[in-house]
């Protein structure tokens, strides 16, 4: 006999089950409403780009590409990616659809899957689901300060507590490549102390060191030279100018002069939030975002400026879950049970449900059901007040009786008039 396969998720993949989902819900309509309060606008771009636009935009050295993209050839030819992230891809349509024409800036914001094939662990799967806030066309530094200030918001409008935010400025390509020099003159020195891979990043990208998470860098890293003390005047007073507006808006930030974070389009401002819990648990950064001023141009468009920031829904989630933060998205409260008996009753039913849908009243009901005792049951379990009862006498003569739960009284309501008359019932409770 030949063994039958259980399927499972791929490692590192998921499903969001139905009691995961109001949390989500959740996290969607605080997005919605503070994107739209911001004015910030719903772009979808394709889960699948030319992996090209990852390398040349999220940076071909990067962990995110060198290790961990699911990219692939096609039939047609094309190697292609499953996007890892959305930055890149918001710049390509940016370009794609000569929004340098409309109005600067352009407020874009979306959400859905991305993809890296990383070592899975707590918060880190190989899909999950990001959402992205980008702004494009404009280098005020008030700008900065509004993304910073967006993405606490969306944190603490859930819920979340003590969040804290890292800044740090890490240049342009006027300060930077000589920043560079200093640290890998620093790092060459202590090259022995380092892990394999920053040995290797010693040669390509210093900057990456600062990132590295192996303790062993970590205690190297902790005597580096700082880029704040580095940065060209133009950086300096741009940070300065960051950090002003985060004083104003009163928000908790620390400067980190080490972060630097691991994507390779990231000019001047860069910033983390992430969530000390008390418990110690950790999902690691929540959102993480910064300035991209050369993205554009480097994906074949006109010099433009650019900053956003992304966030870990799953991440996100999970903590709203662990800490029971109210999800504020139960399911409407349901007040009435229609409870049928009888072929006739159920077809009928079936119309009053959808009668009761158009009139935006909640409704419960278990059509599958076929004693009235077991959907009597079902609605005590509900705790509803109001049953309506609709069995083979009152299908025949288009009434329906209803129950009072409360107190057990019953009366019979004319068919026509069951919408209007709980309509009543429920808006004076
Ligand atoms: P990122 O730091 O690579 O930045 O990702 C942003 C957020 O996505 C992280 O802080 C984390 O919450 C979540 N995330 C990343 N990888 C995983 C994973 N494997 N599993 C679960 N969650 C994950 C970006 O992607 C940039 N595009 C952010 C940005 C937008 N910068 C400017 N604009």
């Amino acid at each position: 006999m030949s063994k039958v396969t259980r399927f499972q998720t791929l490692t590192g993949m998921h499903d969001i089950l139905p009691e995961d989902q109001p949390y989500l819900k959740k996290l969607n309509k605080t997005l919605d409403s503070i994107t739209n309060y911001y004015n910030f606008q719903r772009i979808d771009t394709p889960v699948l780009e030319m992996a090209d636009l990852f390398s040349k935009g999220t940076g071909s050295g990067t962990d995110i590409v060198e290790k961990e993209m699911y990219t692939f050839r096609t039939k047609g030819g094309d190697i292609v990616a499953l996007r890892p992230e959305f930055t890149p891809s918001i710049a390509r349509s940016y370009i794609e659809n000569g929004m340098h024409n409309l109005p600067q800036p352009v407020k874009l914001w979306t959400s859905g899957p991305c993809f890296r094939h990383e070592k899975p662990q707590a918060g880190r799967y190989r899909q999950f689901s990001q959402f992205s806030l980008e702004v494009l066309g404009e280098q005020n530094p008030s700008i900065d300060g509004q993304l910073i200030q967006m993405s606490y918001d969306v944190l603490k409008e859930l819920g979340f507590k003590n969040l804290t935010i890292e800044v740090n400025s890490i240049g342009d390509s006027e300060c930077r490549p000589y920043f560079k020099k200093i640290l890998t003159s620093y790092f060459r020195s202590r090259k022995a102390s380092l892990c394999t891979d920053c040995q290797r990043r010693l040669k390509d990208n210093p900057l990456r060191i600062l990132d590295c998470k192996e303790e062993k860098c970590q205690r190297v890293k902790a005597g580096a030279p700082q880029i704040i003390d580095h940065l060209c005047d133009n950086c300096h007073a741009h940070f300065k100018q960051v950090l002003e507006f985060l004083d104003e808006l009163e928000l908790p930030y620390t400067l980190n002069p080490y972060l630097v974070r691991g994507l390779d389009y990231y000019t001047k401002t860069v910033f983390e939030v992430t969530e000390k819990s008390e418990t110690g648990e950790s999902q690691g950064t929540l959102i993480g975002g910064g300035r991209y001023d050369g993205l554009v141009k480097l994906l074949g468009g006109r010099d433009t400026a650019g900053c956003g920031a992304a966030g870990g829904m799953e991440r996100i989630v999970n903590l709203m879950k662990g800490r029971e933060l109210k999800s504020g998205a139960k399911q409407e409260e349901t007040k009435i049970f229609l409870a049928q008996l009888g072929q006739m009753a159920k077809r009928k039913s079936m119309k009053l449900f959808e009668e009761f849908r158009t009139a935006k009243i909640p409704v419960a009901e278990s059509f599958s059901k076929d004693s009235l005792k077991a959907q009597l049951r079902t609605a005590d379990k509900l705790g509803v007040r109001w049953v309506l009862i609709f069995g083979q006498k009152e299908a025949l003569e288009d009434f329906i009786t209803l129950r009072d739960m409360e107190t057990g009284d019953q009366k019979e309501i004319k068919l026509d008039k069951v919408v209007a008359e709980m309509k009543a019932k429920i808006s004076k409770k």
